[in-house]
């Protein structure tokens, strides 16, 4: 008898909730990454390749990241937050509905991993990546962007793998202020204690993570 009554009560409690998810998921159009395969066919494919493992250095690897880190870099580029002449001109034309499904067709490519060209430098950089330096006041990179630099969705960019020379310029950019759009400014506060030795050494191993 108890046992049916609490079953009951558990069913009403199910299907309370089912209504629930099926009202609040209609409104919003879920990211459709399929969508997305026709403007990655016509446009971004000439610098960041179709499955986002892009060739050439300048222009980074978007395979494997964070859905929510691309949408919100292609707002930035579009609103001119992050201001990049080529990408702003490349974002001007796409709608918040093309950005979130851009950034899960992306988020689902396959990351073809890099490789690290000198050793020494490599370790150095690991060192830094994983404890930080305390007496220059450097935080651990672990703490935000995680253990194998997959970072920690969706605030926090996967690192792992990306060219050595565009991380580089973005420690850079940031150092100098000229990229600013980390929430509370959270990467200008660290890239402003690193030096041009820390920055090689960190972009070195974080290049040849998997
Ligand atoms: C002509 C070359 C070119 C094309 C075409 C291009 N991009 Fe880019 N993209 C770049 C470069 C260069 C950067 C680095 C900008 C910087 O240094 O700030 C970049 C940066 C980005 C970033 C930021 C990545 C990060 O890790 O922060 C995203 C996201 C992005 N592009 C998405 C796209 C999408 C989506 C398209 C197609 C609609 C596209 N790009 C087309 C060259 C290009
Ligand atoms: C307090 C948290 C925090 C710490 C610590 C931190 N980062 Fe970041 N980092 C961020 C955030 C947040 C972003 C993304 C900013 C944005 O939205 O554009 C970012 C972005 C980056 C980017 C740009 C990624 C891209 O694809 O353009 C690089 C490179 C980077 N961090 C490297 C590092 C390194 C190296 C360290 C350690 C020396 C470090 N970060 C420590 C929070 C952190």
């Amino acid at each position: 008898m108890k046992k049916a009554i609490v079953m009951a009560v558990a069913a009403g409690l199910f299907a309370a909730m089912g209504v629930q998810a099926n009202e609040a998921a209609a409104p919003a159009a879920k990211a459709d990454p399929a969508k997305a395969q026709q403007i990655v066919n016509t446009i971004c494919v000439g610098c960041h390749g179709a499955d986002g493992n892009s060739p050439l250095a300048a222009n980074p690897k978007l395979s494997g990241q964070h859905a929510g880190y691309i949408t919100k870099q292609l707002q930035n580029f579009k609103s001119g937050e992050r201001a990049n002449p080529i990408m702003m001109g490349m974002a001007a034309g796409l709608s918040p509905e093309d950005m979130k499904n851009l950034g899960a067709y992306f988020n689902g490519q396959k990351p073809n991993g890099g490789e690290v060209k000198d050793k020494a430098l490599a370790e150095k950089g690991e060192k830094l990546y994983r404890g930080g330096n305390l007496s220059h006041n450097i935080p651990a990179c672990v703490g935000c962007h995680g253990q194998n630099a997959n970072g920690i969705p969706a605030q926090y960019p996967r690192l792992a793998g990306q060219h050595a020379d565009y991380i580089e310029a973005q420690l850079r950019t940031f150092r100098t202020g000229e990229r600013a759009n980390d929430p509370g400014k959270m990467m200008q506060g660290v890239a402003a204690k690193l030096s041009d030795a820390d920055i090689k050494a960190l972009a070195e191993y974080i290049s040849g993570l998997k």
